[in-house]
């Protein structure tokens, strides 16, 4: 397909801005509740290594569950696959993220899938370093690899707010730390995983990422291998099957490209033999996914015929 233009990605975007008030932004998290409804960007990164965009482009915003793709590559860089899916399964889940049910279906515990806050917390828990800052540094190191960007950092703001609201997780970790699904201390990996939620990027950031992994976990620029072939392959897989939530089946017939969520309205799309694409809108459905990330997506996709099936 012929590559599009900042001016054709802008009318898209212009097509899609009425959607921002369908949703709500989260509020669970009180930082994120001051994010701006009707901020929009959109960027693709294409294989050869040109970068387009349009919208508010140089608006940052955190990973919040897109980082549960990246925390996932380093763990399995880390340990290797047996070992993490000895702890983590590998089925979608058709719950809503932050669910804790199934946790008590299973025997021995298991969370279904990295995706979901269980599983992605049993993966962080799996990262090495000898403490939370370790831990920390190293994916902020692995952030500045895969994006050759060095600025990338932590919204301390939002990652505070999330460590002082975290219930929820606090809780599915020490379901976790009882039925040694993980190890150590329960706030260091609260501490980690809050701060990799918080990693703020901008679209040309993030679809940086996405183009990697089409590109099979080679950076497209100097075509270093960051992430072997066959994890990229993993986390591209997941965000097919549960990159989406309880949403993945209907996305994967709407829109048909391994895409990944997050709750500050952030959604990475990774389609092989095209590049990456991230879209911004922080105004979300019931489901947790940006409402104009999805649209905007279904738009291109059905345009361009961009769908893998
Ligand atoms: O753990 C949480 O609840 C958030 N830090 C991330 C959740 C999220 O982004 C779900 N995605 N749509």
């Amino acid at each position: 397909m012929e590559k599009l233009d900042e001016n054709t990605l802008e009318s898209w975007l212009d097509n899609v801005r009425e959607y921002a008030f369908d949703g709500h932004v989260a509020d669970y998290i009180p930082a994120l509740s001051k994010q701006n409804p009707e901020k929009l960007a959109v960027s693709i990164y294409y294989l050869d290594g040109e970068c387009v965009y349009a919208g508010d482009h140089q608006e940052c915003f955190t990973l919040q569950s897109i980082s549960k793709v990246i925390s996932l590559a380093l763990a399995l860089i880390d340990n290797g696959e047996e070992y993490v899916f000895q702890r983590v399964g590998m089925e979608p889940s058709g719950d809503p993220f932050h669910s804790i049910y199934r946790l008590e279906q299973h025997r021995p515990s298991k969370p279904l899938n990295p995706m979901i806050n269980a599983g992605a917390l049993a993966v962080t828990n799996m990262i090495r370093g000898q403490n939370a800052d370790e831990k920390v540094g190293r994916l902020l190191s692995f952030m500045h690899e895969m994006t050759d960007d060095r600025t990338i950092n932590i919204n301390e703001a939002v990652a505070e707010s999330e460590f002082q609201s975290a219930y929820l997780n606090r809780s599915l970790l020490y379901y976790l730390r009882q039925h040694d699904v993980i190890k150590g201390n329960i706030e260091e990996t609260l501490d980690v995983y809050t701060k990799q939620c918080s990693i703020d990027v901008n679209v040309c950031q993030l679809s940086r990422i996405g183009a990697l992994f089409a590109n099979e976990g080679r950076d497209l620029h100097s075509n270093r291998q960051i992430i072997p072939k066959h994890f990229a392959r993993i986390c591209k897989t997941f965000m097919v099957t549960c990159g989406m939530y309880d949403a993945s089946g209907a996305f994967a017939i709407k829109v048909g490209i391994p895409a990944k969520s997050g709750v500050s309205g952030g959604v990475m799309a990774s389609l092989n033999h095209f590049g990456g694409i991230s879209v911004y809108g922080p105004s979300l459905d019931k489901k947790g996914n940006s409402v104009v990330g999805l649209k905007l997506l279904e738009i291109l996709s059905n345009r361009y015929d961009l769908s893998i099936f």
